[in-house]
């Protein structure tokens, strides 16, 4: 697929390929966590649908910062699907997909991430249309070694992994030639967005940024 919104999600994840997994709820605080990730350097993130207000934060931060790419995440069904649409993300990620699941994000014109936790899964995503795949949870099912296994008859399928990620692990995932990007929460700093310190949560996020130049 190649469109404006493909174009602009993937030169993001080009720029600066860790994209925060961001679960909120607090939708007063979007637009300064998003300001905060843009600030550090960061051009993508992920929102999971795992809080009651997660759709009405994508829509506040998209709102807030228009140039940082919104990820939906935990997408499991064709209505988390419709409803992360209309919030206004920008892409789409899910940990896994189900005979529903799969037709819904075939025919989403947004670019798609779909789970895969094995090499068969990511064939089969492949053959389905999706030349990027989300590898999860990447570090319980094998991490890089995985990765640069399943790269050598099929270096075609591109991967996103996520799932026990850190500071640590993400350039090995990152000097892979099948990795886009990596995923997780490390970058996020859980007790400085609970104590609304804006400054922290950049600096957190910055360092991640740096440490991956
Ligand atoms: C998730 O589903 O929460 C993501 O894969 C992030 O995982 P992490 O918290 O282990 O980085």
């Amino acid at each position: 697929m190649t469109n404006a919104k493909h174009d602009m999600v993937f030169d993001a994840l080009k720029s600066c390929p860790i994209v925060p997994v961001i679960t909120i709820d607090n939708v007063d605080d979007a637009a300064k966590l998003a300001t905060a990730f843009w600030d550090a350097g960061i051009s993508t993130a992920e929102i999971t649908l795992r809080t009651p207000n997660a759709l009405a934060c994508i829509t506040a931060m998209k709102k807030s910062v228009p140039a940082l790419c919104l990820g939906a995440g935990t997408i499991l069904s064709a209505d988390d699907l419709d409803h992360a649409i209309a919030a206004g993300s920008d892409f789409i990620v899910t940990p896994a997909v189900s005979s529903t699941l799969l037709p819904a994000l075939k025919s989403c014109t947004l670019p798609v991430f779909p789970g895969a936790a094995t090499p068969s899964e990511a064939l089969e995503l492949y053959d389905q249309g999706f030349e990027h795949v989300k590898f999860f949870p990447a570090e319980a099912n094998g991490g890089v070694k995985a990765l640069k296994s399943i790269g050598s008859p099929m270096p075609h399928i591109k991967f996103m992994p996520t799932g026990g990620i850190n500071g640590d692990s993400a350039p090995s995932y990152l000097a892979l030639p099948n990795v886009v990007a990596v995923g997780g929460s490390w970058m996020v700093d859980k007790a400085a967005i609970a104590e609304q310190n804006w400054e922290q949560v950049e600096k957190t996020a910055a360092q991640a940024r740096k440490a991956i130049s």
